[in-house]
């Protein structure tokens, strides 16, 4: 898939010659970077910390005009969009800001650590699938439909899911990983190129 990233890393931050940090091209309300910050630093398991991410998610769900300028809401007739808006500098989190034009979507895919979702504008249509004990095939586990206002968490093993812009308007989303997508680039750990049965 092609998940391509905007981000740089806050100018604080010393450059790693081995990794190049990508930059931050959005906004982060400090709210909800401390809300984060302070459910990471419970040190939980990841689903639950996904859970408790989501509710704080969900309590300051920001208007997208606040975290992307107008040029970036737009979206990219070449493929969904990925803005960098945060990565905490011990590299524990990171917030990105996804923009869909209408019928854009990922790859089948799973991430590296836990990950919660809010849709700030439009609507995602996400399945989720589940892989088969010989690994070969993928099943269809469930389907949502996430307007605005609603926020996932999940984390892995399970969390193998394709996300769509069923829309006829700009979708953008709020994504927060327990990864620094700043040094990744991305959270997938692996994209499912396999036939999906019933
Ligand atoms: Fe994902």
């Amino acid at each position: 898939m092609s998940l391509t990233s905007t981000a740089s890393a806050p100018a604080s931050r010393q450059a790693d010659p081995a990794t190049i940090a990508a930059p931050v091209t959005g906004t982060c309300p400090h709210s909800l970077v401390r809300a984060v910050r302070a459910e990471v630093r419970r040190g939980l398991g990841w689903q639950c910390t996904a859970d408790r991410v989501a509710t704080a998610l969900h309590a300051s769900l920001p208007d997208p005009a606040a975290i992307l300028p107008a040029s970036l809401r737009r979206g990219d007739p070449a493929g969904y969009q990925s803005h960098l808006l945060y990565a905490e500098p011990d590299g524990t989190f990171s917030v990105s800001a996804m923009v869909w034009m209408p019928g854009q979507q990922t790859m089948i895919h799973d991430h590296v650590a836990w990950c919660v979702t809010g849709v700030l504008q439009g609507r995602e249509y996400e399945e989720i699938f589940a892989l088969a004990d010989d690994g070969r095939t993928l099943s269809l586990a469930a389907r949502n439909v996430n307007p605005a206002g609603a926020v996932s968490g999940f984390a892995p093993p399970g969390d193998i899911h394709r996300v769509r812009n069923t829309g006829d308007t700009v979708a953008i989303s709020m994504h927060v990983y327990g990864a620094d997508i700043s040094r990744l680039g991305n959270s997938i750990r692996r994209e499912y190129a396999l036939p999906v049965r019933g």
